[in-house]
């Protein structure tokens, strides 16, 4: 890139002089479009339940999800991901939970979809929320087996489709999956219903506090490095994404997202396709503490979400994401 002039003739301040000014020639915007919000959802009537390890988010039984959906509807976020914690009982092997249409998720898309019919949905495909190991697929000769996983994630997107989900997000990692399931809603007539892969998901460190909210933490015996990526290599990823466009994903993310911001850039000049990144909870919870503690202050949420933005992402998903809303309508 040429750089142009030299000071005194050009002075670069001037276009930082005034709040109108700065707004005039800024190259990225946050607006809460570009936002999706996560929720946990609990079972159990009339409960709001911290989370120990994400200061400021609440499991929410079903009855309850009404308070945080009308939040989302005033600050006009346009989509939420809902996570299940599913009670211990209902775990088994094979993560049978998640083929259950009356599970926390399926009641969960019901109630959305009635009581507020605007608000986009988006669900993970995966059986970690749902299996006694806490892994995302099934095992089998101690190996999380791909292909018989995928006969299941099958059925568990469907599953979603059928209930009213509008954006079906496979974050299981399996090869061929989004192929697969794109097949199985094309055969159910669902094509207008989207996929948004997790295309790049590292096996990463930073998932732990969501772990805890689904309650899957103290069940994973072992790291999930013989599914997700490797953090050290960006070329996995170009294959990753390659993949799945090929295989019909719509949209794509990158995940985690602060730590990853030259894969987002580097994904955004090699491909066209709508880059979503996941803003982690290991990656909120380390801001939110800082926030609470007032050793940083709010605005340092707007600027992380911002860097999702320049690195070339189209929305984040974020669990700051109602807090982000709040600043952008008061400002
Ligand atoms: C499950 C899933 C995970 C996250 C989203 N979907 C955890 C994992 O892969 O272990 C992490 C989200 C977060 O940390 O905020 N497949």
């Amino acid at each position: 890139m040429k750089i142009i002039g030299s000071y005194p003739k050009t002075r670069l301040r001037r276009l930082r002089k005034s709040p109108w000014m700065r707004n005039l020639v800024s190259e990225n915007n946050i607006s809460s479009n570009d936002l999706i919000l996560p929720i946990f959802v609990r079972e159990g009537k009339n409960k709001v339940e911290k989370i120990r390890s994400m200061p400021g988010i609440n499991r929410y039984s079903i009855d309850k999800l009404p308070l945080i959906l009308n939040q989302v509807k005033k600050y006009k976020i346009p989509m939420v991901a809902i996570f299940p914690n599913t009670p211990n009982f209902k775990k088994d092997e094979l993560g049978s939970e998640a083929l259950n249409p009356n599970n926390l998720v399926c009641r969960s898309l019901r109630l959305i979809k009635k009581r507020f019919p605007k608000i986009g949905t988006m669900c993970d495909v995966a059986l970690d929320p749902y299996t006694s190991h806490g892994h995302d697929g099934i095992i089998i000769k101690n190996k999380i087996d791909n292909d018989e996983t995928i006969k299941i994630l099958k059925k568990q997107a469907l599953l979603q489709a059928k209930m009213g989900c509008d954006v079906i997000a496979p974050s299981d990692m399996m090869d061929g999956r989004v192929g697969a399931i794109r097949k199985a809603l094309d055969n159910e007539k669902f094509f207008d219903i989207s996929i948004l892969s997790y295309a790049v998901k590292y096996a990463s460190n930073f998932y732990g506090p969501f772990r805890e909210a689904v309650g899957s933490r103290s069940k994973l015996k072992k790291d999930k490095k013989t599914y997700q990526m490797d953090y050290r290599n960006t070329f996995d990823s170009f294959r990753e994404v390659g993949f799945d466009l090929k295989e019909g994903a719509d949209m794509i993310i990158v995940k985690p997202g602060m730590f990853y911001l030259d894969i987002i850039q580097k994904i955004k000049n090699n491909f066209s396709v709508p880059i979503i990144a996941y803003q982690v909870s290991g990656e909120y919870s380390l801001l939110k503490n800082a926030i609470q503690k007032k050793i940083l202050n709010p605005d340092s949420a707007i600027e992380s979400i911002l860097s999702f933005k320049r690195a070339g992402a189209c929305a984040i998903i974020s669990y700051f994401a109602i807090d982000i809303a709040k600043i952008i309508k008061s400002n």
